[in-house]
């Protein structure tokens, strides 16, 4: 792969532009699309806790906030340049909180807080290992029966993709983001306690929404 990213932690001019970026290369559809996502897929409701892992500059956490209301959103992540561009596009949402962590480490301060957990275009850029040390962090900060809620790639044959997506992940994506199209998500998410409990695909199968339940 020509790509000499190797992970999916996002710094400098793209962390800071990440939203925008992503809107230009999407001619503005991308908003759109992620918060019907998050809107009408999701079983978010008022006084709900949510963490977002890896929360970027904030996107997902501001369309989540005003829903859950007085329950909290806390947005993870451990770089500096999307912290610190979180921090300011959130500023006026009393009920998001942004912290820096590493969301491979210990969560335990957070134990049985949240009724749901949200990762976005961000589990692929994990090892299948750390994947492990995530689904087990998630089902620890979950209540009882809470749900992780993930967007990302699809599982598919990589050798049949369509070639703008193969241009897409080898040349713009972390190296870990093809291994993740092969990853048998529901059955990893099943050793580590949780069901696959829905699953939607998107722009031709290439992009899924999961949504596990913890058991
Ligand atoms: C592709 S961005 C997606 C951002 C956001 N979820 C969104 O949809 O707008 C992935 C994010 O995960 C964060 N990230 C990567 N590794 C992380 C880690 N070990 N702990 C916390 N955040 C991490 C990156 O810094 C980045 O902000």
């Amino acid at each position: 792969m020509g790509n000499p990213k190797v992970s999916v932690v996002i710094t400098g001019f793209e962390a800071r532009f990440y939203d925008e970026i992503l809107d230009l290369v999407t001619l503005f559809q991308y908003g759109r699309f992620i918060r019907r996502i998050l809107l009408e897929e999701t079983e978010v409701r008022r006084g709900y806790n949510i963490a977002e892992l890896g929360v970027g500059n904030g996107r997902n956490a501001r369309i989540l906030a005003p829903v859950v209301d007085p329950g909290i959103v806390v947005g993870f992540d451990i770089s500096e340049d999307m912290l610190k561009r979180a921090r300011e596009k959130t500023r006026g949402y009393g009920n998001i909180r942004i912290e820096k962590r590493d969301i491979r480490d210990d969560m335990g301060d957070y134990e049985d807080f949240f009724h749901a957990a949200l990762m976005v275009l961000a589990f692929h850029g994990f090892t299948p290992e750390h994947r492990g040390v995530i689904f087990d962090n998630v089902r620890r900060i979950l209540k009882p029966g809470g749900k992780f809620y993930i967007f990302d790639y699809n599982q598919m044959d990589y050798s049949r993709a369509p070639f703008y997506f193969k241009l897409l992940i080898d040349k713009f994506e972390c190296p870990l983001a093809e291994e993740f199209l092969s990853y048998d998500l529901p059955g990893e998410a099943r050793k580590h306690g949780f069901a696959m409990t829905k699953k939607r695909t998107y722009v031709k199968d290439l992009f899924q929404y999961a949504e596990f339940t913890k058991v």
